[in-house]
């Protein structure tokens, strides 16, 4: 059930959690489903509702920085680079986990994924429960993630205590996951925060490419986001022949969305940021429309683009 975010409800949901149970909250970058990150049956109960398969680790979620070193075993001082220029933020960071973190977390990886959410009801959230909330995006594995309350009503409402309201997520897409447990880090996964702007604080980093390398991280696997109707990408939606019951997702340009039964447009002026925060809306829009197909404009890859491609590529038939 959703629940306005007032006071008195956020102290709730942290009661909740303390408990033991499980509460969608808000973060600025996608809904999260969250649990106490130190207890392990409330881990296992996030992994159930999403039935999302074990050997998919999960990202733990702080309120500040002190409980970084609770958590997690931090012999690298870029880490404090990065945590004070951004985080809260959308940047994962990987870094050694310590005995305190429930194997069940990290799928018994001798890592721990840690991030502190810029979003003022995820941090009270965080801070009047167990200051440390595993929270993966809460949908069902495999399917979109939410950017609005009312997508995690509609898929795992009936299955967790409780969806906190927050509006539209304002990033859009997930936060950068950054492997620091090598020389040079490596982008495991794009997303909110560019690779420009952390290779500025950083120097050159690296960044999985799913074509060259095998992947370490389950995040990393193709099958991911997906819509429940058939997504195809193409470079110009306008050329495609069968557009009567077919939907587009549609860059900037509305007249390239002409003909089809349904379509959205990401972002009338061209901003990559803008088309970040639109693209899960869009996509939950055209799965529900009851096209047969959808047809997904290419955009460019760009800072942000980066992760927005990456995102319409994972959602798309393989
Ligand atoms: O923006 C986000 O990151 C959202 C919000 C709710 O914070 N969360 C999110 O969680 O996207 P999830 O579970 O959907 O994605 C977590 C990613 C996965 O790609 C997972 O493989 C990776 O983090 N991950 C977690 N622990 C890891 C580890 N120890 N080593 C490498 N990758 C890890
Ligand atoms: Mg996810």
């Amino acid at each position: 059930m959703i629940f306005s975010s007032s006071e008195e409800n956020i102290k709730k949901a942290a009661e909740v959690i303390l408990a033991g149970g499980l509460v969608a909250f808000p973060t600025e970058t996608v809904y999260g489903l969250g649990g106490n990150a130190l207890d392990a049956e409330a881990v296992a109960r996030i992994f159930e509702a999403k039935k999302r398969p074990s050997f998919d680790p999960l990202i733990t979620h702080i309120g500040n920085l002190a409980k970084l070193d609770e958590l997690a075993d931090i012999r690298d001082s870029r880490i404090y680079d990065l945590a004070e220029k951004f985080w809260p933020g959308a940047l994962t960071l990987i870094v050694p986990k310590r005995e305190i973190i429930p194997s069940l977390v990290t799928s018994g990886l001798d890592t721990m994924a840690v991030r502190m959410p810029d979003h003022p009801i995820a941090l009270e959230l965080i801070r009047q429960s167990s200051g440390a909330v595993a929270a993966p995006s809460a949908n069902s594995f495999g399917y979109l993630s939410p950017t609005e309350a009312s997508h995690v009503e509609e898929d795992l409402g009936s299955r967790i205590d409780m969806v906190l309201e927050g509006g539209s997520c304002r990033v859009g897409v997930e936060s950068t996951v950054l492997d620091l447990t090598r020389e040079t880090p490596i982008i495991l996964r794009p997303g909110g925060l560019t690779r420009q702007e952390i290779e500025a604080v950083l120097g050159p980093v690296d960044q999985f490419n799913r074509t060259t390398t095998s992947p370490t991280a389950p995040g990393q696997l193709e099958m991911h986001y997906s819509p429940r109707t058939p997504l195809h990408i193409v470079d110009d939606p306008s050329l495609v022949p069968d557009k009567a019951g077919a939907a587009a997702l549609i860059y900037s340009d509305p007249s390239r969305g002409e003909g089809f039964a349904f379509s959205e447009v990401l972002t009338p002026g061209g901003n990559p940021v803008e088309a970040a925060s639109r693209l899960f809306s869009a996509l939950h829009t055209l799965d529900q429309s009851g096209a047969e197909c959808i047809y997904a404009e290419r955009i460019p890859e760009e800072g942000i683009g980066r992760a927005v491609m990456d995102r319409i590529y994972k959602a798309s038939e393989k």
